[in-house]
């Protein structure tokens, strides 16, 4: 137990977040066994081919991007054993066989009752708040991510984000910036009467505030208040392994219990769970909905029956439920994780030393760079992060996703305003890229960074009426 930690390189220790080393070369946990080449590209091709897609990054052909940073979502790599699970998968309509070692292989982990297998994480809410809430009812969560926000406003109920004050501030330092305020949690729901909250939530990592950790304590503290109203207390659980590596290593009641503890000690707080199986239980897609409830699990289902598919498949093949089977497993690996977090820090701490502002201190599965404050002179309705999305694929070929005006500035009526903040989410797949291919995009942005004070904003001459950043197109402003 805990041996991992010293091992090689590591760690990321609490305020000790410089990557502390033995060894400065960060080792990946993995021989590689099958290789997907990556086509070279020149700037010149580059600058061609961002302008035909009108200076977009989600409009590229990803055959024309050297490193994909857009998502850490459903791009990671299957290991041999994920593979060869997946040549033993059973694609009977009902009742197949890899349901049941999916859903022992859940269980071994995440102790509900019933599990509902979906194709992806949204899926997973679509049915649960379909079947749980009505309308004008409330959900609390530390930050919903945008699909959960959606379909919890889809229904016509209200999602209410209650973080921490320092998960709001990009520059604040707390070891669990992802933290509920429990405070604000109580006096909400007698705010708005327990009857109208069908369900608390909270999302480890919390992704929209920068892939910060939720401690145990926290996530003990809200289900205490949720359960003393009656009200069930759901995990949006797409980073649990990167969550529990964190609280293993920055509270201090854990630091000697494996990740399976950890893992198994934050779920017993709650009453079932919401994943996307594209993030840590290393699938290409899938995802589930646990619960204890029989009530609500009868629900999903039969949402899930009109939307999805029968009960022991949910959108997915035979075959994605064995891949996942043995992912959730892998994922929980200290050797894994170790690497994972080192890496994506490492990935920070150098891009700190370069004088990068950036999000801090960094998350699990991302580093997000403030372009606001590297370039000052655009202003936020001119999309810094789209500007510097787009220097980052013509310097380098490296594709990453702005989390800004572009993406939350535009108002209902039309009308467009700068967002809380504009930035840039380098996102790592998992079990992806090698510590080289980190060094490239290292010596990428750094190269944007020393030239910063040449790039120009932006305007948009086309998008459509809602989710603008996916679609929308783009010209330099003269
Ligand atoms: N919850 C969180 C915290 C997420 O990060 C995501 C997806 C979802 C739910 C939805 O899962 O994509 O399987 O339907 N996040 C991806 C991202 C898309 O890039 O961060 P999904």
């Amino acid at each position: 137990m805990g041996s991992a930690v010293n091992k090689y390189w590591i760690a990321t220790r609490w305020q000790d977040s410089i990557v502390c080393v033995t060894y400065k070369t960060i080792f990946e946990p993995f021989r590689i066994h099958s290789v997907e080449p990556i086509r070279l590209t020149t700037k010149e091709e580059r600058q061609r081919y961002i302008k035909e897609v009108r200076l977009n990054v989600f409009s590229l052909a990803a055959k024309d991007v050297i490193i994909d940073l857009l998502t850490d979502s459903g791009t990671g790599a299957m290991s041999r054993d994920q593979w060869a699970a997946i040549q033993h998968g059973d694609e009977s309509y009902a009742g197949s066989p890899s349901f049941a070692i999916f859903k022992e292989a859940v269980q071994s982990l995440f102790d509900y009752k019933h599990i509902i297998p979906t194709h992806q994480g949204r899926a997973a809410e679509k049915i649960l708040f379909g079947s749980a809430l009505k309308t004008g009812d409330y959900v609390f969560s530390n930050t919903h991510f945008d699909t959960t926000r959606a379909n919890i406003e889809y229904v016509g109920a209200n999602a209410v984000d209650l973080v921490i004050a320092e998960g709001r501030d990009p520059s604040a330092i707390h070891p669990f910036k992802g933290n509920m305020d429990v405070a604000a949690l109580r006096s909400a729901i007698e705010e708005v009467g327990p009857e109208n909250v069908p369900l608390v939530m909270i999302t480890i990592t919390n992704n929209s505030g920068g892939g910060q950790p939720v401690s145990v304590a926290n996530v003990r503290e809200v289900s205490k208040i949720a359960r003393s109203y009656g009200i069930p207390f759901i995990i949006d659980a797409c980073r649990f392994a990167e969550n529990s590596y964190f609280v293993k290593i920055r509270e201090e009641e854990f630091k000697e219990a494996s990740i399976e503890e950890i893992v198994k000690e934050t779920f017993s707080y709650a009453d079932g769970m919401t994943m996307s199986a594209k993030k840590d239980p290393m699938g290409n897609i899938g995802g589930w909905l646990a619960l204890n409830s029989d009530k609500l699990a009868d629900g999903a289902r039969n949402l899930l029956i009109l939307t999805e598919g029968f009960p022991t498949y949910g959108g997915l093949a035979g075959r994605d439920l064995e891949a996942l089977a043995v992912g959730v497993r892998e994922a929980i690996s200290e050797d894994y994780l170790n690497y994972r977090i080192t890496s994506t820090h490492y990935l920070g701490e150098a891009l700190d030393e370069i004088g990068v502002p950036l999000v801090k201190p960094f998350g699990g599965h991302a580093i997000y760079i403030d372009a606001r404050a590297m370039l000052p002179h655009i202003p936020p309705l001119q999309y810094p992060g789209q500007a510097l999305a787009v220097a980052l694929y013509e310097e380098g070929g490296i594709r990453a996703s702005e989390i800004g005006t572009v993406m939350f500035g535009q108002q209902a009526d039309g009308s467009e305003k700068a967002a809380a903040m504009d930035l840039l989410r380098l996102a790592i797949p998992r079990r992806t890229y090698t510590q080289s291919h980190i060094d490239y995009v290292i010596e990428v942005i750094a190269n944007v960074h020393a030239r910063r004070e040449e790039l120009r904003g932006l305007k948009i001459t086309y998008a459509p009426p809602q989710l603008r950043h996916f679609t929308a197109e783009f010209e330099w402003i003269e």
